[in-house]
C-alpha cells in the first residue's frame, strides 16, 4: 500500500510504500533531505512528524532526547509510514546548503569504454553516504599530490555508489595514474560536494542539455534527478563527440528516450565545434523558451553560449560548467 507524505515548509510531496523507509522513499523521489549513515547512527535524517502514523522498521543507535521525542521527532531511515503523513523537514535545493564531506572510498569497478575513456565506480564505507545535488563535483585524491575535481555522474538518490568519467590525457599525471595503476578495492579519498551547476529550482522552462565528450557525466546525474522528480517539461540532450570517438552511453540515452515521452536524445558526431553547434541549432525552431545547461571544454563553451544567445536564448537562462579530463 502506498501513502502520501507532505513536507513543510516546502510543500513538497512524495509517495512511500508500506515498510519502505521514509528516507529511501524521499531520495527515490529526488528530494534532497539531510542524511548520512542511512542506518540510525548519525541522526542527520531527524524530522518532526506533524500528522500521521508510523512504524519503526529498524533499531537506531542515535539517541533522541525526551524533548525531541515528545515534539514528534523521528529518524527517517528507521521509520516507515502507516498512513499519509505531514513532516517538517528542510530540503537542500542549492549546492551551498550541503556541507563538504570527507570520505575514503574504494574502487568498486573500472570500466574502460574505449582506449581513452573510463568509467570509475566508487563505493563509500558502510553507513557513510555522500550527500550531494545532481550536477555537483567531488575532489578525488589519490595521495602523492595527485588530485582532480570531477563532476559526479551518479544519482544523488544513491550516495553509497558514486560514478565518475575520465578521459585520458597522456601529459596528465592524475589520469595516467588512474588508467595505468588503479585497481579494484584501491582507496580514493573524496572531498565533496563542491562547485558544478545544479538545476534551477521551480523553473518550468523546457531543458536543453548540451555536452561534449565526458561532459555526459554530470548530464547523466541531472537526467536521473529530473526523472526522479518526474519533470513534465520537455528535455533534449545533445551529446557531441569527435568523429573518431563514440557515444559511450548511447544505449542508456536511447533507452531513456524510448521510455520517457518528454526526453529526446540527439547524438552528434562531428570534426569541428562549429559543425556541432550548427547541428544543435538546426534541431530547434526556437530556443527562446528553453533553459540550457552546457558541459563542454572551456575553449568551446563561449562559442555555444554566443550561438544560443544569437538565436534568441537569454544569457541568464544559460548555465555552463567547463569540463576537463
Ligand atoms: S541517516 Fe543517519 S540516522 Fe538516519
Amino acid at each position: 500500500m502506498a501513502y502520501q507524505v507532505e513536507i513543510i515548509p516546502s510543500g513538497t510531496h512524495f509517495e512511500t510504500e508500506e515498510k519502505e523507509s521514509l528516507l529511501h522513499a524521499a531520495l527515490r523521489a529526488g528530494l534532497n533531505v539531510d542524511h548520512g549513515c542511512t542506518n540510525g547512527a548519525c541522526g542527520h535524517c531527524k524530522v518532526r512528524v506533524l500528522n500521521g502514523e508510523l512504524s519503526r522498521i529498524r533499531h537506531h543507535d542515535f539517541i533522541l532526547g525526551d524533548a525531541e521525542k515528545s515534539a514528534g521527532d523521528i529518524l527517517m531511515c528507521c521509520h516507515s509510514a502507516r498512513s499519509d503523513l505531514k513532516l517538517e523537514a528542510s530540503l537542500a535545493t542549492d549546492g551551498s546548503d550541503i556541507p563538504i564531506q570527507e570520505i575514503t572510498t574504494r574502487i568498486r569497478r573500472l570500466e574502460h569504454v574505449d582506449d581513452n575513456t573510463l568509467r570509475l565506480y566508487l563505493r563509500t564505507p558502510r553507513g557513510k553516504t555522500l550527500r550531494f545535488i545532481a550536477g555537483q563535483h567531488a575532489v578525488l585524491n589519490l595521495g602523492n599530490n595527485l588530485q582532480r575535481e570531477l563532476p559526479i555522474a551518479s544519482c544523488p538518490c544513491d550516495g553509497l555508489n558514486l560514478e565518475f568519467h575520465l578521459h585520458r590525457d597522456s601529459s596528465d599525471a592524475f589520469t595516467n595514474a588512474i588508467f595505468e595503476h588503479a585497481k579494484k578495492s584501491m582507496s580514493i579519498h573524496i572531498s565533496a560536494p563542491c562547485n558544478g551547476i545544479t538545476l534551477v529550482e521551480n523553473d518550468p522552462s523546457p531543458i536543453l542539455f548540451i555536452a561534449w565528450g565526458i561532459g555526459f557525466a554530470p548530464v547523466q546525474s541531472l537526467i536521473e534527478n529530473c526523472l526522479s522528480l518526474a519533470f513534465q517539461q520537455e528535455m533534449v540532450f545533445h551529446w557531441v563527440v569527435h568523429e573518431h570517438e563514440k557515444h559511450y552511453a548511447d544505449g542508456y540515452c536511447r533507452s531513456t528516450s524510448d521510455a520517457i515521452d518528454n526526453f529526446h536524445y540527439n547524438p552528434v558526431q562531428t570534426t569541428t565545434a562549429t559543425e556541432a553547434i550548427e547541428e544543435i541549432l538546426n534541431w530547434h525552431d526556437n530556443v527562446e523558451p528553453w533553459r540550457s545547461y552546457i558541459f563542454a571544454p572551456p575553449a568551446i563553451i563561449d562559442s555555444v553560449i554566443d550561438a544560443l544567445s544569437e538565436k534568441g536564448l537569454a544569457k541568464e537562462k544559460i548555465q555552463s560548467d567547463p569540463i576537463v579530463a
